[in-house]
């Protein structure tokens, strides 16, 4: 259907850029709005776009007490992580993407989870651009996955792929991935954002008329972002990551946006030889080889999402005369670690400016919040005095320029962890008094010592022992004499 302006108009060409979306009546060298060089392409208008623009939906005003349904009802995907990362389950009509860097294990994700929903009965659709029936089935085999209810079709013409959906309305559908899908009627090739875009509005006002839930999955760019970053995540109903290093055998999958729940939560998983398995017990899993008392090597109650989750933070440092230092930063801020060597160097006193300073957090977890501060501070005190932390120690708390420790969110969550996994002391700023009272009984009942610190100093007088390598070394042989 055409307005009667835009069909008198003849059809007109605009460039669009294949890194952010941004649209220009004339071609440009370089993108004014994400600075990339060459990305323009040439792309014709197309009457059924500016159909949709025009279009009306009949719908009406309504007041907003008048309107029935609050919540939305949802079906649980059978990986509880999952469903807790989208808000408690899979809203039907919904358009979710998966989002991550090639090879992490999104099809491997979406193929389990439709084995499960086949499992209850649903029909599931499974539709691939990038993979053949025979690799599919072999990737199912390896899952240990039968197929009764997943029905399979390897086409990237998205406008077969919803003839074909039609047929079967499905209960779920899986497209894998939106950049090998295309349409005739758009111009540039699978995976320019003028596809990418329109195949998406596609899926998603295919998804609203139908009702049924889609998975798409999505590739990022070197950058991090999925292709067409601007345009695409504005159009579907929530966006999850599937992240992990490559050297690591464990996944998280984090909501960055969705219109159906928070965008806090986390899934942990571990990927093995039949494929995804949950994490239920996280902690327990990150500090597997943690040894109380290593030097460099303090725990931390971090929160991931709404989750307490206990991880270990090393540090490393060593001397260097001869180049300027280096800092390395793996699993947290780099910004971060350099605001905490000047913190540590100028209201603590301890001369890091000569020393390379490495700091880890295991497990190749990746840790934003500034409530693991104080960890790292410990972390690398430890190993540059070469002084052992206090026996189950555990220590959270944000460091500010001045070497003050600032207060954090959620104490008793991550208390309630610590007490759980067995730490004996725990090293926080000065807490409230009401917070105090709270978390009062639960370390009373655990036999866990607050050490409430107001500094970086006094936190690190008070967390580590005059305890040393040399002195242990020096027991030792002293024993063994
Ligand atoms: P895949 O799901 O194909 O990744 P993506 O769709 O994100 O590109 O995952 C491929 C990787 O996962 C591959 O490197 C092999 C590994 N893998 C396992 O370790 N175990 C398994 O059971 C499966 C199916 C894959
Ligand atoms: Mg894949």
């Amino acid at each position: 259907m055409k307005s009667n302006s835009q069909g008198k108009s003849r059809p007109r060409s605009i460039f669009i850029c294949q890194q952010c979306g941004k649209e220009s009546p004339k071609w440009l060298g370089r993108c004014p709005d994400c600075q990339v060089w060459n990305s323009f392409v040439e792309t014709r208008v197309t009457s059924a776009r500016a159909g949709v623009r025009t279009r009306c939906s009949g719908n009406s005003l309504q007041e907003l007490c008048q309107v029935e349904g609050a919540d939305f009802p949802r079906f649980d995907l059978g990986f509880s992580e999952v469903d807790r990362v989208l808000g408690g389950g899979l809203v039907p009509g919904s358009l979710v993407l998966v989002g991550g860097e090639p090879g992490i294990g999104k099809s491997t994700l979406l193929l389990q989870i439709s084995a499960k929903l086949a499992e209850s009965n649903k029909v599931v659709a499974y539709i691939s651009g990038e993979e053949s029936a025979n690799q599919i089935k072999l990737r199912s085999a390896r899952l240990g996955i039968g197929g009764k209810g997943i029905y399979f079709l390897s086409e990237p013409d998205l406008a077969a792929v919803l003839e074909c959906l039609e047929g079967l309305s499905p209960g779920l559908a899986v497209i894998d991935s939106i950049q090998t899908m295309y349409l005739e009627d758009v111009a540039g090739t699978p995976g320019s954002i003028s596809q990418v875009r329109e195949c998406t509005w596609r899926l998603e006002r295919w998804a609203k008329q139908n009702n049924v839930p889609l998975l798409i999955t999505g590739h990022v760019t070197k950058e991090g972002a999925i292709a067409g970053p601007g345009t695409l995540e504005h159009i579907v109903d929530v966006v999850l990551y599937f992240e992990g290093e490559p050297f690591s055998s464990y996944r998280m999958l984090r909501s960055a946006k969705n219109r159906f729940g928070s965008t806090n939560e986390v899934g942990i998983f571990e990927m093995g030889d039949r494929g995804l398995a949950q994490v239920d017990n996280p902690s327990q899993v990150f500090l597997s080889s943690y040894k109380e008392g290593a030097i460099g090597s303090v725990v931390v109650p971090t929160l991931e999402g709404s989750r307490p989750l206990l991880i270990e933070i090393q540090a490393l440092t060593t001397p260097n005369s001869f180049t300027p230092p280096r800092r390395i930063a793996n699993g947290v801020d780099f910004n971060r670690l350099l605001l905490i060597i000047a913190v540590l160097t100028k209201r603590a006193g301890l001369k890091l400016y000569n020393h390379d300073i490495i700091v880890n957090v295991t497990g190749g977890l990746r840790v934003n919040e500034p409530a693991i501060d104080l960890g790292i501070a410990s972390a690398i005190a430890s190993s540059f005095l070469d002084s052992k932390p206090i026996a189950g120690l555990v220590a959270l708390g944000e460091v500010g320029l001045n070497g003050e420790l600032r207060g954090i969110s959620r104490v008793e969550r991550r208390i309630a962890e610590v007490v759980r996994l067995g730490f004996s002391s725990c090293l926080t700023p000065e807490l409230p008094p009401g917070i105090k009272s709270e978390i009062k009984d639960s370390l009373r009942a655990a036999d866990i010592r607050l050490i409430e610190a107001s500094s970086v100093g006094e936190a690190l007088r008070l967390g580590l022992t005059r305890e040393t390598r040399a002195k242990d070394a020096a027991g030792r042989s002293r024993d063994s004499r």
